[in-house]
């Protein structure tokens, strides 16, 4: 297991998009490490989810997952997953606005709006195809992720760059009150 570097926003493999994993290749050692060293990353970041574009390698991997984070302290729980080639659906046309931040993207936290209920089919890290619905903060934090595999980050998304906020303000004016 290793902590990866991750990439910040400017480094090109964040915008490049990623190349699916071939099913054959999920239970090779290769990419069971590099789904490890995510896991270990996210933990060591304090992330509520990883891609793999974020950790330096273009392929279409990520992980998330959310106990109790101390960076969403407010959060619901998402169970700790592991998605290979997401395809992500809404599933009708409701969105929502909410507060998202990136490892990526240090510091900083803006309001997004994204679907508030989606569709996901994915392999699993056991190369098992997966299929599930996913609401509200959980399919928040879905969307965010497999925005990555296409090079796209949260403030490609946000509406208005009006609530963009640094963490201090954020902590002092928005979740103080
Ligand atoms: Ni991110």
């Amino acid at each position: 297991m290793a902590i990866l570097k991750v990439a910040h926003l400017g480094h090109p493999v964040l915008r490049q998009g990623a190349e699916p994993v071939p099913p054959e290749a999920i239970a090779s050692p290769q990419i069971q490490q590099l789904i490890d060293d995510m896991l270990e990353t996210m933990v060591d970041e304090d992330g509520a989810g990883l891609a793999a574009p974020q950790v330096h390698v273009a392929k279409r991997i990520v992980i998330y997952g959310v106990e109790s984070n101390p960076r969403y302290p407010d959060a619901e729980a998402v169970p700790l997953t592991v998605l290979i080639n997401p395809t992500v659906t809404p599933v009708g046309d409701e969105q929502a606005e909410d507060w998202e931040g990136c490892l990526s993207v240090p510091d900083l936290r803006g309001k997004v709006s994204r679907f508030v209920r989606v569709d996901v089919t994915a392999w699993g890290r056991d190369g098992r195809q997966l299929r599930f619905r996913a609401d509200d903060f959980h399919a928040r934090v879905v969307q965010h992720e497999c925005d990555h595999l296409d090079g796209v980050v949260y403030l490609d998304r946000m509406r208005s760059m009006e609530t963009l906020s640094f963490l201090p303000e954020f902590q002092r004016y928005v979740l103080a009150k």
